[in-house]
């Protein structure tokens, strides 16, 4: 693997997922695999799982780890070119992204969707400059449109709780104060698509995903009836994506909230979210306290998916 920015860069997933599972029991197995190699990972946005779990995977490999957090103590950037560099952003990117380059063997970035343009959102122009111009094999540590270490880690962990070969899994939007870029649910809708399970997604009229996402799944805006039988709910919130209203809250509807009513509906399901969750917003304290909420094996699982993609990466590199 050169790069890992979706899961159009993995050539089998089932490959993926028997990996996981060996990562999983013996996670120091490839201690010498990452040995003298040194993971660069630049944050252009707050983390808190990311951050910990994929340095944790490094180290698993036996690599040295650098942090950089651009927002705290970098250089403030200036990303488009042709601007006369006359105001608070001193350096360039297109500077920076190859003198990184230079000082590691990896580099994982997170860069969320800016909502000043969607075309520049959904072109990936951060993490494509980096992968361009870093020299070095590059992933994704959520970028505008994707958060593909989530989402491999989302399905480790469907992978261990599904009582049926073919679960129903639903999507559903729940309110949220902020505009949230639409990444996580974009993503998992693409790996759960590409798995074949079947997938339901439940939102408000005006919360549609872009085409190429939501694939085959069906898109149902009656959450109680979404939610009949399912075996995972998977809550997260997204802002708009359609024009006019890319990046907007078209309101918080807090009828769409998780609570016990709503799971009584399912097949017992088990509850998901991929942190942080803004409880009574999102999910109740209730339904995220119960013993079918798997938040924090799922979290865990971040350790796993993205070992399994650093050592694709080291072994691209050898
Ligand atoms: N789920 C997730 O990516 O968490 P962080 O934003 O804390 O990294």
């Amino acid at each position: 693997m050169k790069h890992f920015t979706s899961i159009h860069d993995i050539i089998s997933l089932e490959d993926m997922l028997a990996k996981a599972k060996q990562v999983k029991a013996n996670p120091l197995a490839d201690l010498e695999l990452g040995r003298n190699k040194t993971l660069l990972m630049i944050f252009f946005d707050s983390s808190l799982r990311t951050r910990l779990s994929t340095q944790k995977a490094a180290l698993n490999l036996g690599m040295n780890v650098i942090v950089l957090d651009i927002n705290q103590g970098a250089w403030k950037m200036e990303t488009e070119r042709g601007v006369v560099m006359n105001g608070d952003k001193p350096e360039h990117i297109l500077e920076a992204i190859p003198v990184m380059g230079s000082y590691c063997d990896m580099i994982g970035v997170r860069s969320f969707a800016k909502f000043e343009s969607k075309e520049a959102d959904y072109k990936e122009k951060i993490l494509n400059q980096f992968i361009q111009y870093s020299g070095k094999p590059v992933f994704s540590m959520e970028a505008a449109t994707r958060h593909p270490l989530q989402t491999f880690a989302d399905l480790i962990t469907i992978e261990e709780y599904k009582r049926t070969e073919n679960p129903k899994i639903v999507l559903t939007w729940a309110p949220h104060p902020k505009a949230l870029p639409q990444a996580v649910a974009n993503s998992f809708a693409e790996w759960i698509n590409a798995k074949g399970y079947e997938l339901v997604i439940t939102h408000p009229q005006g919360y549609e995903l872009a085409e190429e996402f939501i694939g085959n799944a069906t898109v149902e805006y009656d959450q109680d009836k979404a939610f009949e039988g399912a075996d995972f709910i998977y809550a997260k919130n997204w802002s708009a994506y359609r024009d006019p209203n890319y990046g907007k809250v078209l309101h918080m509807d807090h009828s769409w909230c998780v609570d016990s009513r709503k799971m009584a509906l399912t097949n017992d399901a088990y509850f998901m979210h991929c942190l942080p969750v803004r409880r009574n917003m999102i999910v109740t304290d209730d339904v995220i306290e119960s013993p079918n909420s798997i938040v924090i094996p799922q979290a865990a699982n971040r350790v796993v998916s993205a070992q399994v993609i650093i050592k694709e990466l080291l072994l691209g590199i050898k």
